[in-house]
């Protein structure tokens, strides 16, 4: 139907063009040239992809559905569009575009639904788990610059799930635990307890989550422990480290959070083995890891 014949387009693809020429001429008069080239882009895109698919008038109902009930599940806890987003790497090509790679600049990730505003601040080796489940581990590190000179004083935010896959947000009870910030020492230099991070599934009984078992895709994240990273005069970094031996890796991260230079190794420490800080852990294994970190410069 769509075929163009030796003597040009059919009427069909000649009405098909012309709707989207019509589109695309209504925003002729934007004023501001950067909402301009982004509303021609997605046009010509969205038309694109329904022509190509030969989308049905089922098949769209289907999809503004499934967008309505993106937003009946959003609420301020709850954000079912950046969920949506990182399952379709939307987030990660964002992330990638607007932080071109820069040698030997620490890599950025996805930055997820749980981060919250004001967690507790902590002291250099404090602990950010409170009181949530999991195996203690020892996280260190040293904050530069590309030219290897220490940053002190910057702030870092560390956040993550407990070993049941939960994050404190989705506890249901206010508690705060998982997560802190702290601030490197005059050498740049950092360390904390946290918890070794282990696989869990994103939130996944919403719509996003009847996309991935449609698709028969997982829900699951490969283990990982979230940084965000903020100095004056450097760029802020927002990232995670993935365990290195975690079987989820080869399985794949359901967001495609996952950047070879962010794998880091937690060594695993037998119970009784001395802790950096003289901290008793009561028999307890723990495991340590070392990560160091590159901010560029603005
Ligand atoms: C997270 O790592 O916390 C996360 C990232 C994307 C979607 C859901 C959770
Ligand atoms: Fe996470």
């Amino acid at each position: 139907m769509t075929d163009t014949t030796a003597t040009g387009p059919t009427t069909q693809e000649r009405a098909e063009t012309d709707l989207t020429n019509r589109v695309l001429a209504s925003f002729a008069q934007t004023g501001d040239e950067r909402l301009h080239q982004l509303m021609r882009s997605v046009v010509e895109h969205l038309h694109a992809f329904i022509r190509e698919v030969r989308l049905t008038e089922d098949e769209w109902r289907t999809a503004i559905d499934f967008l309505t009930a993106c937003g009946d599940i959003t609420d301020d806890r709850r954000q079912e569009f950046i969920l949506l987003s990182d399952v379709l790497g939307a987030s990660m090509q964002t992330i990638t575009v607007a932080n071109p790679v820069v040698d030997g600049v620490t890599e950025s990730t996805v930055f997820g639904p749980f981060f919250v505003q004001g967690a507790p601040r902590i002291p250099l080796g404090g602990d950010i788990a409170s009181d949530a489940p999991g195996q203690p581990c020892w996280v260190e590190g040293v904050v530069t610059d590309t030219h290897g000179r220490p940053v002190a004083g910057a702030r870092i935010e560390v956040w993550e799930a407990d070993d049941s896959g939960f994050y404190d947000v989705q506890y249901g009870d206010g508690r705060v635990a998982g997560r802190a910030h702290l601030f490197t020492d005059d050498q740049g230099r950092y360390r904390f307890w946290g918890l070794t991070p282990t696989p869990y599934p994103i939130p996944h009984d919403g719509p996003v989550g009847h996309l991935l078992a449609a698709t028969g895709r997982s829900p699951v994240r490969a283990a990982h422990l979230h940084f965000m990273v903020t100095a004056p005069g450097l760029r802020t970094l927002v990232t995670h480290i993935f365990v290195d031996g975690d079987p989820q890796l080869a399985i794949g991260d359901s967001v495609f959070g996952v950047k070879d230079s962010l794998i880091t190794t937690f060594d695993a420490q037998p119970a009784g083995t001395p802790t950096p800080d003289g901290r008793d852990l009561h028999g307890r294994a723990w495991s340590r890891a070392a990560f160091d970190i590159v901010l560029a410069e603005r």
